[in-house]
């Protein structure tokens, strides 16, 4: 079917293949037209303050885009530009097997030569990315090399889980260390760009896009931000090994009306502040070197076309001197946005409001000399946005050393030291939801190697590409070993029966007698449910049902009605609402999706070699009514929790109850640990001297403690979290905000004190006079295990 729009000669519809997902979408663009990984850069504590909200950023970081080296060099380039040298540097295009759709273009050999490209992306062989580079730094007039990127979102060729799993470990080091193996391998083929992290925070679970970040809260997601851009840009941009990260989708993304991707978004002011942009600004302040804008219009104002977030907010509030980087054609999608009538249009709009490169739709490439031409543009704008190209090009080293090389490609992937981070990463990423008492009256899980016939049923179960997950890159099916696998491997082929049931979809009576009949003979089930990755999961993959695909369901039922007591392991990249399950099964584990390690990860953690520490980063809905759902949430004038209140009239619904059915924050363990009270260094804070103490350095306002005891048998490592509570304040707040949190170890019987200290900006809001300030305030703080527990401690700010 060849494309309508009036702009391109579409035929074939599909996207690359490296984005793991079937590739409609890119048609649909067209429609909308008409270590040794080591060293690491050093670690961030867990417990970090979230990044203030307002002011220029404070750091110059050495080898970085902001190094102030790369001036003269990138002004004494400018100078020698031509106006259409200038433009070109602000075309990006994608040359990967999909060479063109949304364009029409083919010729980007000729182009490159003219010097009328400046980026290109989704070439993912080093003999591809040298042979267009030699284009670029032989043949065109001013020799400008091409920056080449990529989707490398958890991984390039080592897949990790997927972001939402990642961030479920709440370990930014792991994380760091992670994206730096990411790095490395991708920076092998030449590519020195990824399109990551996502840090779009995510409230609503039908929002397919939820697996590509790290869940609803903007503090996690700071420290997660943070993490990526460290891992991706090391230690200085210009080592060949590191790749420049690109934070996405600025700004409002996640919060797409109805859970449906692409959907328009309406985020107030103090909640854009106070939620939505701390993980961006968390990563600005960390050195990212790009920003990609948005396909959602917010608040009216297409995010690509939006001078409020890209230029008062993210230029001038912030100081941020690298690309911004239009999302694929969403400079084009003005034109369906309804705010430009015209290709012309639309370019002028994304551009004048701070748009420096236009990924794909070449408007930038059709108009942008003209609108210069005619006045329409100011030339001094088109310098601008050149500059903060060239910058990111300098920093990364480009002109020194425009090529890889191609021998060392192979040997730079799967390395056995990234298999490991891989699989640590997975164990780490697990969140144990359920694990009642098994047959002896002790929980089911762990289960010991003596457990008898083993049962592994399930579409999932011997599935080694659903582990890749969303955006698997390079990952390749056979990377990975799979749960059944590693089964087999660990229990021997005399000790595991396997059936598959069902398909993700769909399935067979026949499948499903299978299956059953094999529980039958079995001592127990384990059972490997959920979505379908690259279909179900990711990019335009909401859902407006939140249950198990297919038979799946029906499966579940007919395998618990056996009797045998049965592991749910859930694979998906989002939670899935399944009450009955809760109820009904003895023990659940949230897997997502693991990556190349997935069976040996699910093994020791079934088998108990690895002890749950997983903890949601999403609070996890009873039903798909509940969403948006999300743990800090505002409060009401009538919470459905009012003491001595009337019943009815109050925010609740009829037919299910407010609360999720597990919090943000939990996960069990297979040991158990007890926290003392929260204990705090002051009982007043004068708000004057918080306030003072934004604008300067990150002094401490509070120090927080608490005890925290293994009373199990069993090591194991508990997520400590700190949350707050404002009340008082101008503007109202949420009913808990996440400010702290420490990953610790604790042997059977150890009290280990944990302590936060709190900076000023842990206390700030987003005022009624679109202000950032400290504002005197009742103080609720809380350490606990999950934001739903703990027992308060209060103080107050005074004035
Ligand atoms: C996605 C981005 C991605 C880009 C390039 C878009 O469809 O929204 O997240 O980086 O494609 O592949």
């Amino acid at each position: 079917m060849a494309c309508p729009c009036l702009n391109c000669s579409l035929i074939s519809p599909f996207r690359p293949a490296v984005r793991g997902v079937n590739a409609a979408r890119k048609f649909l663009s067209c429609l909308l037209l008409v270590f040794a990984v080591f060293p690491i850069a050093p670690a961030q504590a867990q417990a970090r303050p979230a990044a203030s909200l307002q002011g220029p950023s404070p750091t110059v970081i050495q080898g970085g885009i902001a190094d102030p080296s790369l001036g003269p060099k990138v002004e004494a380039l400018l100078r020698k530009m031509t106006l259409e040298e200038k433009v070109g540097q602000l075309v990006q295009y994608s040359a990967g097997q999909a060479t063109g759709p949304g364009t029409g273009r083919t010729d980007y050999k000729d182009m490159i030569g003219k010097g009328q490209i400046g980026a290109l992306f989704n070439i993912t062989k080093a003999r591809d990315s040298n042979a267009f580079q030699r284009i670029a730094v032989e043949q065109s007039r001013l020799r400008v090399p091409l920056l080449f990127g990529l989707d490398v979102i958890h991984g390039f060729r080592t897949e990790f889980p997927i972001p939402l799993g990642l961030a479920s470990t709440w370990n930014p080091v792991l994380v760091e260390k992670a994206a730096r193996v990411a790095a490395r391998e991708a920076s092998a083929t030449g590519i020195r760009w990824t399109f990551s992290p996502m840090v779009d925070i995510a409230r609503d679970a039908r929002w397919g896009r939820m697996a590509e970040g790290a869940g609803e809260d903007p503090f996690l997601g700071s420290a997660m931000a943070v993490a990526y851009v460290r891992g991706y840009q090391g230690s200085r941009l210009d080592a060949p090994d590191s790749i420049a990260a690109c934070v996405k989708h600025y700004v409002g993304y996640g919060a797409a009306e109805g859970g449906r991707d692409y959907n328009t978004t309406e985020i107030s002011e103090p909640t854009l502040r106070q939620i939505y942009l701390p993980p961006f600004r968390s990563a600005v302040d960390a050195g990212t070197a790009s920003i990609m804008s948005g396909f959602n219009a917010l608040n009216g104002i297409p995010a690509s076309a939006n001078a409020f977030t890209l230029k008062q907010i993210l230029r001038k509030e912030w100081g941020f001197q690298g690309i911004v980087d239009s999302d694929w054609t969403s400079v084009a999608e003005l034109i369906p946005h309804g705010i430009a009538n015209d290709g012309a249009t639309a370019a002028r709009r994304a551009f004048l409001a701070g748009v420096d490169m236009d990924m794909v739709s070449s408007l930038y490439h059709d108009h942008l000399a003209h609108l210069v031409q005619t006045g329409q543009v100011p030339e001094a704008a088109v310098d601008q946005a050149v500059r903060n190209v060239l910058r990111v090009k300098f920093a990364l080293g480009l002109f020194e050393h425009p090529y890889v090389d191609e021998t060392k490609e192979d040997a730079a992937m799967l390395r056995p030291d990234y298999l490991q981070i891989a699989r640590d990463a997975a164990e780490q990423s697990f969140v144990l939801l359920k694990n009642s008492a098994g047959p002896g009256g002790a929980p089911l899980l762990p289960l010991s190697k003596t457990v008898g016939k083993v049962a592994l049923i399930g579409p999932l179960a011997n599935d080694s590409a659903n582990m890749l997950g969303c955006w698997g890159a390079l990952g390749r099916a056979e990377d990975v070993t799979s749960f059944q696998t590693a089964l087999l491997a660990y229990l021997g082929n005399e000790s595991v029966l396997s059936s598959k049931g069902t398909g993700i979809s769909e399935g067979s009576d026949q499948e499903m007698a299978d299956a059953i009949a094999t529980a039958q003979k079995s001592d127990l089930v384990i059972l490997a449910l959920g979505e379908n990755a690259p279909e179900m999961t990711g990019e335009a993959a909401s859902r407006s049902k939140l249950g198990l695909p297919g038979r799946q369901q029906e499966l579940l039922e007919k395998i618990v009605a056996t009797g045998k007591p049965v592991v749910l392991v859930l694979f998906s990249g989002r939670p899935l609402t399944l009450p009955w399950a809760f109820e009904n099964v003895q023990a659940v584990l949230a897997a997502w999706f693991p990556g190349v390690q997935a069976g040996p990860a699910l093994v020791r953690t079934l088998f108990g070699e690895s002890n749950p520490s997983g903890k949601l980063v999403v609070s996890w809905p009873r039903s798909v009514g509940q969403e948006p759902l999300y743990y800090n949430a505002l409060s009401t004038g009538r919470p459905a929790n009012q003491q001595n209140g009337d019943p009815k009239f109050v925010s609740r619904y009829l037919d299910e109850q407010n609360s999720p059915q597990f919090p943000f924050g939990y996960g069990l363990s297979y040991t158990s640990f007890r926290y003392g009270p929260t204990e705090i260094g002051s009982k007043q804070l004068k708000a004057a001297n918080l306030n003072a103490g934004l604008r300067t350095a990150k002094d401490v306002a509070l120090t927080v403690t608490a005890s925290v005891t293994n009373t199990g048998q069993r090591a194991g490592e508990e997520v400590v979290q700190l949350y707050i509570r404002l009340q008082g304040t101008s503007v109202v707040q949420p009913v808990r905000a996440l400010k702290g949190f420490e990953r610790m170890t604790l042997a059977p019987g150890e009290t280990k004190s944990v302590r936060f200290s709190l900076s000023p900006d842990a206390f700030a809001i987003w005022n009624d006079h679109n202000q950032l300030a400290v504002e005197p305030a009742r103080v609720t703080v809380w350490v606990s295990p999950d934001s739903a527990h703990g027992t308060p401690a209060d103080l107050e700010i005074v004035p």
